[in-house]
């Protein structure tokens, strides 16, 4: 594996994995790991008003980054926030209703996209970066610390269509319909993307994963332009100005299109989804990338046989070469934390 180079380890099994060293058994961490399926969190968020006000409270979301590494002793931490902290800081407010998730005030027309900030205020982002400073304080040593963000395709389909839909077309729409100013969009989110994520190392964290969570939704040359090239853009720059800094990309969806990927050294790992071969994975991807994945939230939440069956399937599958244990995508509110410890003691115990 000409790509990775193996070097002494560094304490952290994650940071391993990220340099490309093949575990016998894998590091895990969890998508969403932080949230509502721990009672501590529920007991924590009834505290507040809002999630948003959540999210930029640095006593609460750092005592929500810590949660889980307390209860289950996970091999990363990751910075307790939401992707769309970004068009908060653009200028474009952010709400979440009950159990309906995000509300922003559309962009249905140029007029709209003008009313926006050019740059992020990164005075509304400082309580992340305290956030960050005061979860790194207190993480034991051997756990990494992972910051991120969304990347620009997905936060854009959120500004778009002002809530989540179940195939982003609004957004779909808007980028056939006006190319150009769906193109001077996604570069400020690229901008935006770059100083964030930079501010965070420089805060602490020592990976960051760019969630892509809507780029299955696109055609292949829409894939290109808005997914691929701007990711690849935020990694680049990210790592020409943090030189250490680890990166994960999650393109959900992206299926062979993940192939774009492989030749790019600012990427160190990329996250496969639920739906993605394993075999075709390791064949294609692991040969010159660390994976990361790939098991079903609905077989967490199921637990049982069925659980540790698909585990072993996935370590197995990865077994010859450097991967990070994780769900395809975030685990489910009504996940019992059984289930967790189940999963844990697979992965760790059972080979
Ligand atoms: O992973 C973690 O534990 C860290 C925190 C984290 C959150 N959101 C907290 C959150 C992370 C990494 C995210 C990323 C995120 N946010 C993504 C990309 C990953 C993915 O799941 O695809 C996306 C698309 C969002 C946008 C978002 N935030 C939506 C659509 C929703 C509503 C749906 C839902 O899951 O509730 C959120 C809310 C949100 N973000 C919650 C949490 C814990 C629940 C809100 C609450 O507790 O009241």
């Amino acid at each position: 594996m000409a790509s990775h180079l193996p070097s002494a380890t560094s304490g952290k099994p994650i940071l391993d994995a990220l340099s490309g060293i093949r575990q016998s058994k894998p590091p895990i961490w969890l998508m969403r790991q932080a949230g509502r399926y721990l009672p501590e969190y529920r007991a924590m968020r009834a505290q507040s008003r809002s999630f948003m006000e959540f999210c930029f409270s640095p006593k609460m979301a750092s005592e929500a980054t810590l949660q889980p590494i307390k209860r289950f002793g996970f091999d990363a931490a990751i910075l307790f926030s939401d992707i769309l902290v970004i068009p908060e800081a653009m200028g474009q407010p952010v709400s979440f209703e009950q159990g309906e998730g995000p509300r922003l005030a559309p962009i249905n027309d140029s007029q709209d996209f003008l009313r926006l900030r050019d740059e992020i205020d990164l005075e509304v982002l400082e309580p992340v970066f305290e956030t960050v400073e005061l979860v790194k304080s207190q993480l034991p040593a051997e756990v990494a610390f992972i910051g991120f963000c969304g990347a620009p395709w997905t936060v854009a389909s959120y500004m778009i269509a002002g809530k989540g839909t179940p195939d982003q077309a609004p957004a779909r729409l808007f980028a056939y319909r006006y190319p150009d100013l769906f193109s001077r969009l996604i570069d400020r989110l690229v901008r935006a993307s770059v100083n964030y994520l930079e501010r965070q190392v420089r805060a602490g964290v020592e990976v960051v994963q760019i969630f892509d969570s809507w780029a299955g939704v696109l055609p292949d040359r829409e894939f290109e332009k808005w997914c691929l090239q701007p990711v690849l853009s935020i990694t680049r720059q990210l790592k020409a100005r943090c030189p250490g800094v680890r990166i994960i990309v999650f393109s959900r969806g992206a299926k062979t299109r993940l192939v774009g990927f492989l030749e790019e050294a600012s990427v160190d790992a990329l996250g496969l989804d639920t739906s993605d071969s394993v075999s075709w994975s390791a064949r294609n991807i692991q040969v010159k990338k660390t994976v990361q994945g790939n098991l079903d939230p609905l077989v967490l939440l199921a637990g049982g046989e069925a659980l540790v069956v698909e585990v072993s399937r996935i370590l197995d599958g990865f077994s010859a070469g450097p991967h990070i244990f994780n769900l395809g995508h975030g685990i489910l509110p009504a996940t019992p934390i059984e289930h967790v410890e189940l999963l844990l003691k697979t992965v760790r115990d059972g080979r």
